[in-house]
């Protein structure tokens, strides 16, 4: 069975966003990352939405790719990005294989994204960013936090289908596999990068954790 399905909600999703939607405005985080960077830096934007991370990077002048499963929110990046006169290339795919060669990104930004299927999906996810990001590189992405099953399943019956892959029942996103992990487990996965920080912390909605990470790539 494929895990690797979310974005098929991401795609209804982004068809019929609403202008003002918080997925238009980019985190802090992000741009608080960004501000360290070469000017000129080759950034990826890993799961790129509609754009917001992209977007924005893209304004501050660096060189950006953006790469998604979901086309209807690369058609409406591509949209804004016309609008503005900015060029990112935009690339339809899977996380888990990604089309770009060994060292072609300074940077890798993948917000809320490669929690989106079981451990096999998470980990090649994972292998992809370690391959592509150049040694020294750093990445800046989510993780869904341990520490949430237990507020999803207040909210809706749920299911581990494997280790750590759990579905729910009613709506939204969460009908398809999402992975959760504790601390130790989080690292553990990006072996072959040094953290520079790792923080749970809640978005929105009270009990939504998700793992904060900055990474370096290592051999740099
Ligand atoms: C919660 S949204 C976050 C979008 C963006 N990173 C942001 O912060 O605005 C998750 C995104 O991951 C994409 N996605 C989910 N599974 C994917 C996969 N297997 N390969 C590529 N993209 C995927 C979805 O299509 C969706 O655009």
């Amino acid at each position: 069975m494929r895990t690797d399905t979310a974005h098929e909600h991401w795609n209804s999703e982004w068809a019929g966003l609403a202008a003002d939607s918080k997925w238009a405005t980019p985190e802090a985080e992000v741009l608080d990352w960004a501000m360290g960077f070469v000017p000129g830096s080759r950034v990826l934007d890993l799961g790129s939405g509609v754009g917001r991370h992209a977007l924005a990077l893209a304004r501050s002048g660096h060189h950006v790719t953006a790469l998604d499963a979901a086309s209807e929110g690369l058609a409406e990046m591509r949209r804004k990005a016309t609008a503005e006169g900015l060029t990112i290339a935009a690339l339809e795919g899977p996380m888990t294989d990604l089309p770009f060669d060994t060292d072609s990104f300074d940077h890798v930004v993948s917000w809320n994204v490669i929690y989106h299927g079981d451990e096999s999906v998470v980990r090649a996810s994972i292998a992809e960013i370690a391959r592509v990001l150049r040694p020294g590189g750093t990445f800046l992405g989510t993780m869904l936090s341990a520490r949430r099953v237990p507020v999803e399943l207040a909210k809706a019956p749920g299911r581990e289908i494997s280790r750590n892959t759990w579905v729910f029942e009613g709506e939204g996103d969460k009908i398809h596999p999402h992975y959760f992990c504790t601390a130790r487990e989080c690292l553990a996965l990006f072996d072959g990068f040094e953290p520079l920080r790792l923080e749970d912390r809640e978005h929105e909605k009270p009990g939504s954790w998700h793992w904060h990470l900055v990474l370096e790539r290592c051999g740099g």
